[in-house]
């Protein structure tokens, strides 16, 4: 039977549209610029290291002939994130998705929480999440059907870890806040969906990465047998944001190799 309520293809999606990608400078926010820009979507870079960000627009722009824009920005500042949606609508035309990917560790057991290292963590992973799906759902609702915003989660906001107290509650909270945020948005269309990676090569992890025997041991863990790479997370949060995934929001995709599969971590 025809279902008359699906909406027509040419209305599936906003496959040209701009997105702005948080710690877009480096590890999987970088690659997903990237992954972005070379199927042709315009990015907006957003990071506290100006540096970073700046060049990763122009490789966008001068590898792949997409409009790019950059801004140094800490997005623990709420006003700093509010002020960030007009120079990026500007720059890219329109904005039809979002990435989260910004993101801070913060170890430590709750032993050694205290509120500067609980607020740090929690203001940069998950606040930062919700201010900027506020802010920007004026701009994903004008830029028409199809937009779509990825939260960068973790393996890490399913299972705990002692040493990661604030980290795996900001963590844990995007998967809530994505289900939660699904309902709102998805009154206009635009989906949300929360990507939690395994063990990524990345600066983040480059220092535990660098010890042999902790690499050799969390590759051989998972079951494909390798750490991902930042690409192969930024190719899920593209198909996320992408016609494919019509009709998927409010859930989370987990890109770990298996690795909590089995039980791993
Ligand atoms: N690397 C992993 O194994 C792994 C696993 C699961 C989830 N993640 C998540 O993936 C995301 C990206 O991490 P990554 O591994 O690519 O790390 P990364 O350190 O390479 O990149 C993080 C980026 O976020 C930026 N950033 C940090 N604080 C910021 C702030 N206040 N304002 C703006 N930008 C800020 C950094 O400057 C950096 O460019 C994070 O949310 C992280 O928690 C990483």
């Amino acid at each position: 039977m025809q279902n008359n309520n699906a909406p027509k293809e040419n209305l599936l999606g906003n496959p040209d549209s701009g997105v702005v990608v948080t710690g877009g400078g480096s590890g999987i926010g970088k690659a997903t610029c990237i992954a972005l820009a070379s199927v042709g979507r315009p990015v907006s870079v957003w990071d506290i290291n100006g540096a970073s960000a700046k060049e990763v627009a122009e490789i966008c722009n001068s590898d792949y002939g997409v409009k790019s824009h950059y801004l140094e920005i800490d997005v623990s500042d709420s006003l700093a994130i509010e002020q960030g949606v007009d120079p990026s609508v500007e720059a890219l035309g329109n904005v039809g998705g979002l990435v989260h990917a910004a993101g801070v560790p913060g170890p430590g057991p709750i032993d050694m929480v205290d509120d500067k290292l609980w607020d740090s963590v929690l203001d940069v992973n998950l606040r930062a999440g919700a201010i900027l799906t506020r802010v920007f759902l004026p701009a994903l609702k004008s830029s028409g059907p199809g937009s779509s915003i990825v939260m960068v989660s973790s393996i890490e906001g399913h299972v705990g870890s002692g040493f990661l107290t604030a980290y795996c509650a900001s963590k844990a909270g995007l998967l809530g806040l994505t289900r939660a945020l699904s309902q709102r948005l998805g009154m206009d269309q635009i989906r949300i969906n929360s990507v939690c990676p395994g063990v990524v090569e990345t600066p983040m992890m480059a220092p535990l990465l660098a010890i042999d025997e902790i690499r050799d041991k969390l590759s051989k863990q998972a079951p494909l047998g390798r750490v991902a790479t930042p690409e192969d997370i930024a190719k899920s949060i593209r198909f996320l944001l992408s016609d494919e995934a019509s009709f998927i929001t409010g859930t989370s995709l987990i890109v770990d190799g298996g690795f909590i599969a089995i039980g791993a971590i």
